[in-house]
């Protein structure tokens, strides 16, 4: 279904990136895997995605908050594949704490990582895009962007962010035939929320369990793949934002 297309997906190398660097690769895709520093990680879901399913797949390490950073990974892309159609912009960081004590460190990081790191990915994608006349985005928001979360004012303005962000290129881009979408994804299974099990929330779910990676990477397929869909934000969350 995606055979013949490459897809750039940020922080791939474990958690819901790696599992949708895997759900495309068994679609056909081939992959540029985006990592923070874990270079063995990385190579692991490189190496899977080669084996497992013939594809192409390269890492690349890279700061998604460093614009000119971003700049040089792409054109390193785009000189090993050719060009890119499927941006998955999933890297993302937690700093959290209450508003009242936040450093300003803590809320600039997270607002340069989770939404200016999607920006610059976006940003020096597009041209490729335009030239395609094709192109497809998808932003891994959460349902925190919507709802608003106590304890997380950084996180959830980022992602928050991200949704305005989505809708505003999925307008300005239509015309030319590049699609952009975010999903919000609930309590997912990943290192990121491993503190998380015992949180009372999780008892709000209403289909009763924590999401899987794989639910996302569902998500995120269909979404690569829905050529009528663009400025959607698909909840994954078990029902816990409706
Ligand atoms: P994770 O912590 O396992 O993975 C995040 C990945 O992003 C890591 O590989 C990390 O190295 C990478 N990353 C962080 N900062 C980076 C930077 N500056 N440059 C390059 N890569 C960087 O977390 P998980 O759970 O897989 O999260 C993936 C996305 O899903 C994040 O955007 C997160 O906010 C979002 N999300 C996760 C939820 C969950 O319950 N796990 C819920 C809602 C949203």
């Amino acid at each position: 279904m995606l055979k013949g297309k490459t897809a750039v997906i940020t922080g791939a190398s474990r958690g819901i990136g790696e599992a949708i660097a895997d759900k495309f690769a068994s679609l056909g895709a081939d992959i540029a895997v985006i990592y923070a520093g874990n270079h063995d990680a990385a190579n692991n879901v490189c190496g899977n995605c080669r084996e497992k399913y013939g594809v192409k797949a390269i890492a690349y390490v890279c700061d998604v908050s460093d614009f000119d950073a971003v700049k040089q990974t792409i054109a390193a892309i785009k000189s090993d594949f050719g060009t890119v159609h499927i941006l998955v912009n999933n890297a993302g960081i937690t700093r959290d704490g209450l508003c009242a004590m936040m450093k300003e460190d803590d809320f600039a990081k997270v607002i340069d990582t989770n939404l200016k790191g999607a920006f610059n990915f976006i940003r020096h994608c597009v041209g490729m895009f335009v030239r395609n006349r094709e192109g497809c985005v998808i932003n891994i928001a959460s349902v925190v962007g919507l709802t608003g979360n106590a304890g997380q004012c950084n996180y959830a303005a980022s992602k928050a962010g991200l949704i305005g962000l989505t809708k505003s290129v999925a307008k300005e881009l239509a015309s030319r035939g590049i699609r952009c979408n975010a999903i919000a994804p609930g309590f997912i299974k990943t290192d990121m929320t491993k503190e998380q099990e015992d949180n009372p929330l999780l008892a709000a779910v209403p289909l009763g369990r924590m999401g899987e990676p794989s639910d996302i990477a569902e998500a995120a397929a269909y979404l690569a793949t829905a050529n009528y869909v663009t400025g959607e934000v698909l909840r994954v969350d078990g029902g816990i934002a409706m």
